[in-house]
């Protein structure tokens, strides 16, 4: 598969069946256009980890964690439009089923409406892998992902790893909540930094809020940090947490809407792996793609999203990664094999 057919399966699989998948339930998370981009680069994460992974010898279940899961589908604008919400993405582009899939929802409406969408598409969508179990868990993230990595951890022989992405709108899911993932059960985390919003909003007060300190590994106010231009250091600061955390193999896409308070950033983070491999590149690729396409205006970003063909190809990255990215057919992946 070409690197453009691949950008656009990703964007695709944001809103294919998405108006069937909605009417299940009047229930829906609200969305602003450009988060659709973090669930373009969580497609691709899925996909590619459930690709390599499983083509390896080593790995013989691979879960799904979704801390912060929502309803299963997200409106935004008029609200004529929706995308799906990330399990549903995740559950329609993985490769091979997940051993279980946890999604992890805080507000009991929400975790509803997912349960029942989720069942409606195992049972009628051929292309969403119904995994060997899932659970919708209402409840705090904070609480149950210590719980959710015991049970991954418990009576399993074998090699195993998990996916967990962590779609924070706010100060959502704390340190020691990340920490109770590491370092075993293995994992990848997507992490979405509330650069603008929760961070910093937060990051120039003194004492430094409790709900941001408990967001970092360290003590904030030990930490020289500077009265404006904040971001950066905050960045950098949750980039050293999840380095001492086992996790140094990190990359981070920015979006920035250039309007002073909406910014975020999506962190990749995962371990050392002994060297460069397809699936890091795959994920830069698509990374310098959101960051050209959010660099656009609005209207050119929508474009995108619904398949423009003449916006689409102009924002594709010069280079090709289409050695990297596996067919369903290929025969085996090494790029992992040493994880
Ligand atoms: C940004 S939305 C998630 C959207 C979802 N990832 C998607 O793509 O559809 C964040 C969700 O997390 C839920 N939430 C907020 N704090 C939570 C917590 N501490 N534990 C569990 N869920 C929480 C909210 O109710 C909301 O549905």
């Amino acid at each position: 598969m070409d690197s453009s057919e691949y950008i656009k399966k990703r964007i695709q699989s944001l809103t294919e069946d998405s108006d069937e998948i909605r009417s299940l339930s009047p229930v829906t998370n609200d969305f602003d256009s450009w988060s659709a981009l973090k669930l373009i680069l969580h497609s691709a994460a899925v996909n590619m980890y459930t690709t390599v992974l499983e083509n390896t010898d080593y790995f013989q279940d691979l879960f799904y964690i979704d801390a912060l899961a929502g309803s299963g589908v997200s409106t935004y604008g008029d609200d004529d439009t929706c995308f799906l919400g990330s399990p549903i993405i995740a559950a329609k582009v993985a490769q091979e089923p997940f051993k279980k899939m946890y999604l992890i929802e805080w507000d009991e409406d929400k975790a509803a409406a997912l349960e029942t969408r989720l069942q409606y598409i195992f049972d009628n969508h051929a292309d969403a892998l119904e995994p060997e179990e899932w659970e919708v868990i209402q409840g705090d993230a904070n609480t149950h992902l210590p719980k959710v990595a015991d049970d991954i951890s418990e009576v399993r022989e074998g090699g195993f790893n998990y996916y967990c992405f962590i779609d924070n709108q706010e100060l959502n899911v704390k340190w020691d909540a990340i920490d109770s993932l590491t370092p075993k059960p293995w994992g990848d985390l997507l992490i979405n930094l509330p650069t603008a919003s929760g961070i910093g909003r937060n990051a120039t007060k003194r004492p430094v809020p409790k709900e941001l300190n408990d967001f970092y590994c360290t003590d904030l106010n030990e930490e020289d940090l500077p009265q404006s231009n904040v971001r950066p250091k905050m960045k950098a600061l949750y980039r050293k947490c999840l380095t001492q955390n086992g996790r140094p193999i990190q990359r981070i896409t920015n979006i920035d809407a250039n309007v002073g308070s909406y910014e975020y950033d999506l962190l990749y983070a995962t371990r050392e792996t002994g060297g460069e491999n397809g699936y890091i590149r795959v994920i830069e690729y698509v990374k310098e793609f959101i960051e050209d396409v959010h660099a656009g205006d609005v209207d050119a970003f929508l474009d995108v999203i619904h398949d423009d063909q003449s916006s689409f190809e102009q924002y594709l990255p010069n280079e090709d990664v289409d050695d990297e990215i596996p067919d369903k057919e290929a025969e085996s992946q090494t790029s992992l094999a040493d994880f």
